[in-house]
Parts: C-alpha cells; structure tokens; sequence
C-alpha cells in the first residue's frame, strides 16, 4: 500500500533511511560487530577472488561493493554484467566465489550465470531481497536485503541495502583475514551517519523539483560524470533518470569526458557532477569547468567537506568508501520529479517489468 504517496517510488526512495537502520540491527550487533554466518566467512576466506555478477542497478550496486571488498577484506573483486559473463565467461582465479547482487532473486540473466557456476561446483552467495526467490534457492549461501517489497520498477531501496550489506560483509571478511582497515571501520555508526544523512535529503524534496523543472524538464540529454566510486554512482543515477523520464542520460567517467563525449556538449546540456572523493575532487571539477566552458549547464553534488561556494547539493559527510549511500538519492529524486512534471507513469515506465524473467 502506497499511502499517501502518489507513487511507489517515492515512497521507497523515503524508507531508505529506516532500511539502513534495519541493516544494522539485524546484521550487527550491540558492538558493531557483524553477526554473519560461519560457514560463508570460512567459503569467502577461502577463496582467492570474488566474482559479483548482476544486472542492471545491482550491478552498479556490485560497482560500489567490490570497492569495499578490495579496501576492507584485501582481496580481489570483479564486477560482471550478468548478461555478458552468461556467454563469454572470462578466465577465472583458482578459488573463485561468486556473489550474485538481485533484488528480486529471479532474474533469467543472473540466473544463467549462477547454473553454470553451479556445474562448475564453484561456491556462491545470493544477496536479494526476496526470501524463496530462485537465485536464493539455488545458491550455496543467501543474505536477505531486509529492504521490504519494492513495487516501483526502478530500483532505489534495494540499492543502498545492497550497498550497506556489502560494506557489513566487507567488514566481516576483513575482520576474518586480520585486515586493520577493517577492523578500524565503525560500520555501525557509518550507518547510523549515513541514515540520518539520507533523512536530512528526503526533507528537502521541493529543492530537487525545483531542479528537476529548471534544468532537466525539457531537455533532450543529460550527463553525470564522476571518477571512482562518483562514476559507478553516475553510471546509477543516468539509469534512474533515463528510464523514468526517458531522457536520454548517460554516466561517464569524467576523465573520459574528452576522449569524445565532449563533442556532445551544447548550450544548456545539464553535466551533473558528482563529487565525494578527495583524491579525484579537483580534476572533476576541472571537467565541469571545461564542459561549463562549451556552454553546458553545471549541477553539482559535493560532499561537504569538499564543497565550494556556488555548489548546487551539499551532501553530510559520511566515510569515503559509502559516499555512494548519499549521493544516489538526489539522482534519485532528480529523476523521480523530473518523470512526475512529465506526468508520466513513473512506477511503470514504458517498456519495462519489474523483474526481467527471460533472457
Ligand atoms: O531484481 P534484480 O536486482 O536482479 O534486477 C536487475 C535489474 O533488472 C534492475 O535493477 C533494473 O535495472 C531496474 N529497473 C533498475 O531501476
């Protein structure tokens, strides 16, 4: 039941702040320790390379968590499109382990991957929100998103659950391999930060609409660029808007910028720039100002520890590795009130389903 919400999307993308809350108390406990079954710590330490695989957002979900199992666990992680690694699977490591990222548990993509992981008798964990689900059934091991269901049919909820449950296993498997990194990150009150951050974003709604109808309402095109951990959240936030409002938007890296999609720059492209990451802040804005200087339309999303005078969002700081916890959501209500000013369906936008059954 939507309440007195006008769509489902909007109310998923304001229960993120309790999901993160939820996360934490079923999956930490009153130490901040996680609390993960012994039997997949031992799989994961065993294994030499993880291998996440998934589609669409919980790939860009995937983008984020292989971040945080590199930092905190030390160990290397690959990030595949379900779709792709299906036919053409890569060469693999001698002890792989594979984490399937899916809200619904039944998607036919990710689905084809994890049976021939399972012919090839290598271990695997299904992270999804649906308990039962197939991907869940067929798995070595499950972790349940706890992210209640999610109706509308773009993804936001179970995102930063997917997010904020790998940061939680990260953090585990560090603390299983003697990492300090991982001993040293306060998942719990990083959480609780990030909670109270996504909470103080929901608030502000008519800010996001006013952006929405100023810069993105009419236009054809719109890009969001971002380096790291900003890039895989531009990769997420394009998708958001590109599918509800159906303006043609696309991430890109932003150091890429001018090995081509520069050309695409006219009066008044909106370039959103993300920026949350220290080491990569001053060449992306470095990239706004070359875009600014062709005549796009710059909207900037900082943390603020980094902000500047003149930047458009200003994001709570949290710890860098889950900057992308806050940073989706004003891509999220970017996209939510763009598509809403059009009047379109955005629960159900043209051409889609909720979970993709068929390959
Ligand atoms: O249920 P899954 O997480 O496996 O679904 C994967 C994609 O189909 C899904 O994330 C899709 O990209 C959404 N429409 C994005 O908003």
């Amino acid at each position: 039941d939507k309440g007195t919400y006008p769509f489902y999307m909007l109310k998923e993308i304001d229960e993120q702040p309790n999901v993160m809350r939820k996360l934490s108390q079923v999956y930490l406990n009153d130490n901040g320790q996680p609390v993960i079954n012994q039997d997949l710590l031992d799989a994961l330490k065993a294994a030499d390379r993880l291998y996440i695989v998934a589609a669409g957002t919980s790939y860009h979900a995937g983008l984020v968590g292989a971040k945080l199992f590199e930092s905190l666990a030390n160990v290397p992680t690959e990030v595949h499109v379900s779709s792709e690694f299906a036919y053409n699977q890569p060469l693999l490591s001698a002890h792989p382990f594979f984490i399937f990222l899916t809200q619904s548990g039944e998607t036919a993509d990710s689905r084809e991957v994890l049976l021939n992981v399972n012919e090839q008798k290598f271990p695997s964990l299904t992270i999804t929100n649906v308990p039962n689900s197939t991907l869940s059934r067929e798995a070595t091991y499950t972790l349940l998103l706890h992210a209640g269901p999610e109706i509308a049919v773009a993804s936001t909820k179970a995102y930063t659950a997917q997010i904020a449950l790998e940061a939680i296993l990260a953090k585990a498997l560090g603390e299983a391999v003697g990492q300090s990194a991982a001993r040293d990150f306060d998942v719990k009150q990083q959480l609780a930060l990030v909670a109270n951050g996504m909470q103080a974003l929901v608030d502000e709604k008519d800010d996001f609409d006013a952006i929405a109808k100023a810069d993105l309402l009419h236009t054809p095109n719109a890009f969001y660029i971002g380096r790291g951990l900003d890039y895989a959240v531009s990769l997420e936030t394009a998708l958001k808007l590109k599918e509800i409002s159906y303006v043609q938007a696309e991430g890109f890296a932003s150091g890429e910028l001018k090995h081509g999609t520069i050309a695409l720059i006219e009066k008044d492209t909106p370039v959103i720039g993300i920026i949350t990451q220290a080491n990569t802040a001053a060449l992306t804005r470095s990239n706004l100002q070359e875009v600014a200087a062709r005549g796009a339309k710059t909207i900037t999303i900082v943390t603020n520890n980094l902000a500047q005078d003149g930047d458009t969002i200003v994001l709570p700081a949290v710890d860098e590795r889950l900057t992308a916890l806050l940073s989706v959501v004003p891509g999220q209500l970017l996209a939510y009130y763009t598509s809403l000013n059009k009047g379109l369906d955005v629960d159900k936008p043209r051409n889609l389903a909720k979970s993709v059954t068929v390959e």
